[in-house]
């Protein structure tokens, strides 16, 4: 007989309740063991669901491939349900709790029939971190409990660390229930009626039909920043889409920098990446989340909540993300990449020599110049944190590490230079605020749109962002706290031939210099109207090879086209209405003012 019951009351009367309501066939509370991984990633082989790849080529390691309706964050379908609409705003889809729960309870009754009830108790930060935070998600699904197990911690240990107190209450199913003797399909889930919903006032979270990423992973988007933002909101701290990112300069001196840029535009990349500039070193701590608290001291202390990377695949290759590929050598799942005929991977951009056949996402015949993509834009691959060939040394620190700097950025294909740096707290939080970005493939909808995406948080902040905006004011209002420096960069400016006029990735580092001696003080600015840029002669450009006027087109600040986006912003801050803080407001008149002047 396996446990059902922990030494958590709420934990085991919830449990109950769930059962009750799904009425699974059985319940299984996971120890995290390496035995059970394996236990269960055979049992996904054996249902389809996994495919085991070589293991000369790449060990203990499997590729899953969903149906073509299942393959990103449904941001349509995902609701804040705070008692108050008011409190989730305008840019959150929202409903009320009493009724959501009637809804879904309807979906969730007997939907995990023929299926095990998996139980998942996990930390986000490390176990028994004061910054950490516990959750339990209860899953049918064995290939989100393998997902969950490289992505958080989870297990014996936390439920240790838990003891009688509260957690999270995940509760996730694909909402596909099986008939007696009915055979399961590889990819189960509901696309007809997909549900992502958060209950920040009951710290609960219900997610139906879907069984991909942030909609079935419950530990990251849904825990680690809708829930967590609400909480961080109240107790003072932030909850942040940012990698976080160790820097050390050629004399050995080093300091962290956290940055947020929307779905799929350059996290991952930045927060591993491999300096071009002789000397510089680049470790990571965090490729997408940051939770960060004001210490004693009155710095401001990162960790990161997560164990794994769950990463955009396709693009990555030893030349644009040597590290990426080095953590997924072994240990890792991937979800809608293609099978190579050698038993291997394969994604777009992978590898310059293209395989002459595979077996593309989709299971079809695969071969170079097929109409259908090898892998999925929004591919991903899941790998241990720990198995980064640069991760920091103080990676799993329960303290957090450091936070000089904070980075905003977007995909902007005009408009905005390459960097540029906030003249205060208040500015660099209406940057924050400012945000925009060309659409991706992280979530279902049209690619190449330009959205506002504040702090890149548009799909993840669990409550009004109005209110986000001043919490972040706020925060920095207190005595005695050394605010980072904020900047604002784009590593996607393009010339009038649609081609990137920076070369990015391991170049991005010289960006990276600037902002690091600038944090020591290093006065080699020139003030622009949005911000200070790096005075003439004060960048490394040593050794790029860029004409004139590239350089000038990199650096450009066109009076005129920002004084329209001036106007645009304007218009996008309506929809806060009153709870539109004073300090945004005056930073957007004050830009106007010297665009004019
Ligand atoms: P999420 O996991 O969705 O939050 O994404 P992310 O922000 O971690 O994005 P990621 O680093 O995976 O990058 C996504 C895409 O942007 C990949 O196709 C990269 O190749 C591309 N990219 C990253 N950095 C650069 C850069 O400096 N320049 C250019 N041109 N493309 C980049
Ligand atoms: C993102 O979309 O920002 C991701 C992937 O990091 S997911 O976990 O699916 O949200
Ligand atoms: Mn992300």
């Amino acid at each position: 007989m396996t446990k059902t019951r922990t030494e958590n009351t709420k934990l085991n009367q919830w449990i109950q309740d769930i059962q009750q309501l799904c009425q699974p066939e059985n319940v299984y509370i996971c120890d995290g063991s390496e035995e059970e991984y394996q236990r269960l990633a055979q049992e996904l082989v054996k249902c389809g669901t996994f495919t085991k790849l070589d293991e000369t080529k790449r060990p203990n390691s499997f590729l899953a491939c969903s149906t073509p309706e299942d393959v990103a964050r449904v941001e349509e379908s995902t609701f804040i349900c705070s008692q108050k609409e008011n409190d989730a705003g305008p840019t959150n889809n929202w409903k009320d709790p009493q009724e959501m729960y009637k809804t879904l309870k309807k979906f969730y009754r007997g939907c995990m029939w023929g299926r095990t009830m998996y139980v998942i108790p996990y930390s986000m930060g490390p176990v028994g971190s004061h910054i950490a935070r516990i959750g339990v998600q209860i899953t049918d699904s064995p290939y989100v409990v393998c997902n969950m197990r490289i992505m958080t911690r989870i297990g014996t240990p936390v439920l240790k660390v838990l003891g009688n107190n509260d957690f999270v209450k995940c509760l996730h199913s694909v909402g596909r229930p099986l008939e007696e003797d009915e055979e399961d399909v590889p990819w189960p889930c509901d696309t007809k009626n997909r549900y992502i919903c958060h209950f920040p006032e009951d710290r609960t979270i219900w997610s139906y039909g879907s069984g991909y990423g942030g909609n079935a992973l419950l530990g990251k988007k849904c825990f680690a920043l809708r829930i967590a933002s609400t909480i961080a909101r109240d107790e003072g701290w932030l909850a942040e889409h940012m990698l976080i990112m160790g820097i050390t300069n050629p004399e050995g001196e080093k300091k962290y920098f956290a940055a947020a840029f929307p779905s799929a535009c350059g996290k991952t990349n930045l927060a591993m990446l491999m300096p071009t500039l002789p000397g510089w070193k680049v470790e990571t701590v965090g490729d997408d989340i940051a939770w960060m608290k004001f210490g004693d001291d009155g710095r401001l202390y990162a960790i990161n909540p997560e164990a794994g990377f769950f990463g955009v695949a396709p693009g990555t290759s030893l030349k644009s993300n040597f590290n990426a590929m080095k953590s997924m050598e072994c240990n890792s799942i991937f979800t809608n990449v293609g099978l190579t005929d050698d038993g291997d991977i394969w994604w777009e951009g992978m590898t310059d020599e293209i395989p002459s056949h595979l077996r593309n996402w989709l299971g079809h015949d695969w071969t170079p110049g097929s109409e259908e993509k090898a892998a999925h834009p929004n591919a991903r691959f899941t790998a241990p944190a720990s198995q980064c060939p640069v991760i920091d040394k103080d990676w799993d620190n329960p303290n957090g590490v450091p936070i000089s700097a904070i980075i905003f950025g977007g995909r902007r294909s005009s408009v905005v230079p390459l960097i540029y740096e906030a003249f205060n707290w208040q500015h660099g939080t209406f940057l924050g605020a400012s945000v925009s970005s060309e659409t991706t493939a992280a979530a279902a909808g049209a690619v190449g749109k330009l959205r506002h995406d504040p702090f890149a948080m548009l799909p993840f902040c669990g409550y009004h962002m109005g209110d986000y905006f001043n919490h972040w004011l706020t925060v920095g209002e207190v005595a005695g706290r050394q605010l980072p420096k904020v900047y604002y960069v784009n590593w996607f400016r393009k010339n009038e031939n649609g081609n990137f006029i920076w070369p990015g990735f391991g170049e991005n580092s010289r960006v990276l210099k600037w902002i690091f001696e600038r944090a020591n003080g290093v006065d080699h600015v020139k003030e622009t109207p949005i911000g200070n840029v790096p005075a003439e002669g004060a960048f490394d450009m040593t050794g790029l090879d860029l004409d004139e006027r590239t350089l000038s087109q990199l650096f450009e600040v066109d009076r005129e086209a920002w004084g329209h986006e001036v106007e645009e912003l304007r218009n996008y801050f309506q929809i806060f209405g009153d709870k539109l803080s004073q300090g945004i407001r005056k930073e957007l008149d004050s830009l106007e003012s010297r665009l004019k002047g």
